[in-house]
């Protein structure tokens, strides 16, 4: 039997000792401050664990980053010869899944600017306008900047996202995705 000071237990509700209690109320007692105790132990318990929890959150996502990082390397491809493209000319590719549909578009003798085709607001194909300098979206008269790719009117607020590009032996090159927010 577990003993305790006597001051460390609850005031029965006659105020008599203990072992002069009711059977009853001796077999269930109903001790406060022990009770108590148990509480902050239950507690701290609580505690600790949840922040296991977080730490073990933490790592995973540290993790989680590293691996999409890993995942993010994408191979070259090929999008056309530098011949193949006029000044001012687009040619539309898919990178890096075959229904990733982007577009190419050939801004001087030596430079090459690439975006995804989809637009950013509900994914629709956008459609360059060299004259205008913008892609436009047919579905809800969206607009991006042709040069930069930035929402310029209509419902889109995020950027379309920017494929880097290389241009080697008279080729050129998708090397991977710039995925903006702003
Ligand atoms: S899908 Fe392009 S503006 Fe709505």
């Amino acid at each position: 039997m577990i003993t305790r000071e006597r001051e460390q237990l609850t005031t029965s509700p006659d105020g008599g000792p203990p072992e002069d209690q009711p059977k009853w109320r001796q077999d269930f007692p109903i001790d406060w401050p022990q009770d108590h105790y148990v509480s902050r132990r239950d507690f701290t318990k609580f505690m600790v664990l949840t922040s296991l929890a977080f730490t073990a959150g933490q790592f995973w996502i540290v993790v989680q980053n590293y691996l999409r990082k890993r995942q993010g390397e994408l191979p070259l491809q090929k999008i056309a010869t530098v011949d193949e493209i006029p000044i001012g000319g687009t040619v539309t590719f898919a990178y890096p899944e075959a229904h990733d549909s982007c577009l190419l578009l050939r801004t001087g003798e030596n430079t090459f600017t690439a975006f995804s085709q989809k637009c950013t607001h509900l994914s629709c194909a956008v459609v360059p306008q060299p004259d205008k300098g913008l892609f436009h979206c047919p579905c809800h008269e969206g607009s991006f900047d042709l040069a930069t790719g930035e929402p310029i009117a209509g419902p889109p607020r995020r950027p379309l996202p920017k494929i880097s590009v290389a241009v080697r032996s008279g080729a050129v090159y998708a090397t991977g995705v710039e995925l903006r927010t702003t």
